[in-house]
């Protein structure tokens, strides 16, 4: 059964250590996502969505628990495959959008190949091809200050989805966003989803939530539908 599952945390744990205390975030987090599917996680601010993400992007290891990622133990693999990983199969929306601001929207873009060790001039029908289908041909040379939130959004997006990944993380891709560049966002992962991305959305919004497959809120440290 679980050989559908793209994504499988089983009781994952999670302390930040500050100063001496720590700040438990995840306690025994459980979560099953087949290939194919687009969920979303809600939860109130600080519940632990965005270190639950980091998890399962591989940028952060739990402190206890086991996460297969495509039936992929990931605790016992190396840094060096988890940045395969990360390069190869994960595109990650950020909530903060960390965009580099010296550069335009078609190196930004470009950004995830220079992790795979390719240069942009091989990758550039594939740049090219996302900055399309999230609609920005036009503004391929502003740089992020020249652009709305909405597109900066988008640049993002296309930045996620330029390595064609297995799966999406996406981290309040709506935020901040009016309703109609919400929509638009989310109709763009919803092709990317149709495209066969699984998708792991975050967000505080209940009718973007409402667009997905399946909700689950982060509460007390654990996932609960
Ligand atoms: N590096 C860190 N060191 C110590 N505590 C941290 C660290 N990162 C996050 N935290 C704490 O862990 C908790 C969970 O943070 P997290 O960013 O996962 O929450 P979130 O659900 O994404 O919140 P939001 O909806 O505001 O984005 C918060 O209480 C936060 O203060
Ligand atoms: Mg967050």
């Amino acid at each position: 059964m679980k050989e559908d599952m793209l994504v499988s945390l089983d009781k994952i744990q999670k302390s930040y250590t500050l100063g001496q205390k720590p700040v438990h975030v995840l306690s025994g987090v459980n979560l099953d996502v087949a290939k194919g599917d687009f969920i979303s996680i809600m939860g109130t601010s600080g519940s632990g969505k965005t270190t639950l993400l980091h998890i399962v992007g591989t940028l952060l290891q739990p402190d206890n628990g086991t996460y297969q990622l495509d039936g992929r133990e990931i605790g016992s693999l190396s840094d060096r495959e988890r940045s395969w990983i990360r390069a190869h199969w994960i595109g990650y929306v950020f909530q903060t959008f960390d965009l580099i601001t010296e550069q335009d929207v078609w190196h930004n873009v470009a950004m995830p190949y220079l992790y795979r060790g390719e240069t942009k001039a091989e990758v550039g029908r594939q740049v090219d091809a996302a900055i399309d289908v999230v609609g920005l041909s036009e503004r391929r040379h502003h740089r992020p200050a020249e652009l709305s939130g909405g597109e900066m959004q988008r640049v993002a997006i296309a930045r996620a989805l330029s390595i064609a990944p297995k799966l999406i993380l996406a981290d309040e891709p709506t935020g901040n966003l009016d309703d109609d560049n919400s929509k638009e966002i989310l109709n763009l992962l919803r092709r990317l989803n149709d495209g066969g991305a699984t998708i792991i959305l975050v967000t505080h919004d209940q009718h973007v939530a409402g667009m997905t497959n399946r909700i689950l809120t982060m509460k007390n440290g654990r996932l609960a539908s």
